[in-house]
């Protein structure tokens, strides 16, 4: 397995593998860069195939956290761990404190948070091992509202540049995974009277989305074909490829997924197809945002940052417009002038 030719290694400053054989805990931490702060990314846990798709996978959400902490206008660097185990097992305590063990020995140079397949109380579990985790019970808790609340105002901004008007009310939008930050999204969504089609692969979640929001279910592998305004990708990441990308009907591509181009060349496509796309790792900046105000919790500050992620998806349609790029390119672009400015 290569790490430094590794295909998603991005001058990537340190990795680590973590093995805890009491625990079975087998986990990767990257600390992508630090030039902003100390590195601030959740942790994942998930049943990667093999130890290559995980560290694939950690390697490119590290590197998407860099960029999504500077487009945020936050202090912090970029960084992601990623455990490789079911996420529905089940002696949580010994794997996650033995997870902060292993981020205590970074000495704070990574802070971990939650993300898929860990909650809050997984990362309380850390942090009896380490004060280097965020999201905490009884501080800025829960990014998952707020990461909801950026991508429901992104959906909105995306829809003003593409339709004239940024309410939502009677679209059509398809939302895939209503885990914790797709049902908070389908909550807004619903609120303004959008028209919801959604899918999970967890049938207790799904049924919940169904039964408060009217939301008409369909299987997995069907939401790519559905006739919708907006596509919401909230799962997991590279669902824009090239098997579902001649599928799609949506001219409006924005969830809260990361990674969701499988590639590059994805962005340059959609462009072709008239489609708008919101650049994953700005609209879904509203989780990291508020627990950026962990230490000094103040809900409506952090909801008020969270809505500067309208604005600035605004002025990336609107600069990619004008030089005629694609929108990533033009939010990679802006992001590496604000952390090589920090260097
Ligand atoms: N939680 C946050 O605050 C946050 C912040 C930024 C980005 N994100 C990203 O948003 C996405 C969702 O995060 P989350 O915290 O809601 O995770 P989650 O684990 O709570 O929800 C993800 C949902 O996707 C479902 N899913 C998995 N594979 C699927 C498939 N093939 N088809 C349909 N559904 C599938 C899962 O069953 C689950 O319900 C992830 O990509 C995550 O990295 C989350």
């Amino acid at each position: 397995m290569a790490v430094f030719n590794h295909v998603s290694y991005d001058d990537h400053q340190e990795v680590v593998f973590c093995h805890d054989k009491a625990s079975g805990l087998k986990a990767i931490i990257a600390v992508h860069n630090t030039n902003l702060g100390p590195a601030f990314g959740g942790c994942r846990m998930w049943h990667y195939q093999n130890d290559d798709d995980a560290l694939n996978d950690v390697l490119r959400l590290s590197r998407g956290m860099t960029y999504k902490n500077a487009l945020a206008g936050l202090h912090m660097g970029g960084g992601k761990s990623v455990i490789i185990a079911d996420p529905k097992s089940t002696d949580r305590e010994a794997l996650f404190r033995a997870f902060g063990r292993f981020v205590h020995t970074l000495g704070g140079l990574y802070y971990s948070a939650e993300d898929v397949g860990v909650s809050t109380k997984d990362i309380m579990f850390a942090h009896q091992e380490t004060p280097y985790v965020a999201g905490l019970e009884g501080k800025s808790g829960d990014p998952s509202p707020f990461t909801a609340l950026g991508t429901y105002l992104g959906i909105k901004a995306a829809n003003k540049h593409q339709n004239g008007t940024d309410n939502l009310a009677g679209l059509k939008i398809s939302v895939q995974g209503v885990g914790h930050v797709g049902y908070h999204l389908c909550k807004y969504l619903h609120k303004e009277g959008a028209e919801l089609i959604v899918t999970d692969i967890d049938q207790v979640a799904l049924d919940r989305v169904a039964n408060e929001f009217n939301a008409l279910v369909v299987a997995p592998q069907d939401i790519y074909h559905q006739d919708v305004d907006i596509y919401s990708p909230c799962a997991l990441g590279a669902t824009i490829n090239d098997t579902t990308l001649p599928l799609l009907k949506a001219k409006i591509i924005a969830g809260c997924a990361n990674n969701q181009l499988a590639e590059l060349r994805h962005g340059e496509q959609l462009k072709s197809m008239g489609i708008l796309y919101a650049p994953d790792y700005v609209i879904n900046a509203g989780g990291i945002i508020n627990v950026s105000f962990e230490n000094d919790y103040d809900a409506e500050r952090s909801r008020r940052k969270v809505e500067n992620i309208y604005q600035t998806l605004e002025s990336i349609f609107q600069q990619a417009d004008a030089q005629n790029r694609t929108t990533n390119a033009v939010a990679d672009e802006m992001a590496r002038a604000i952390i090589e400015a920090a260097r």
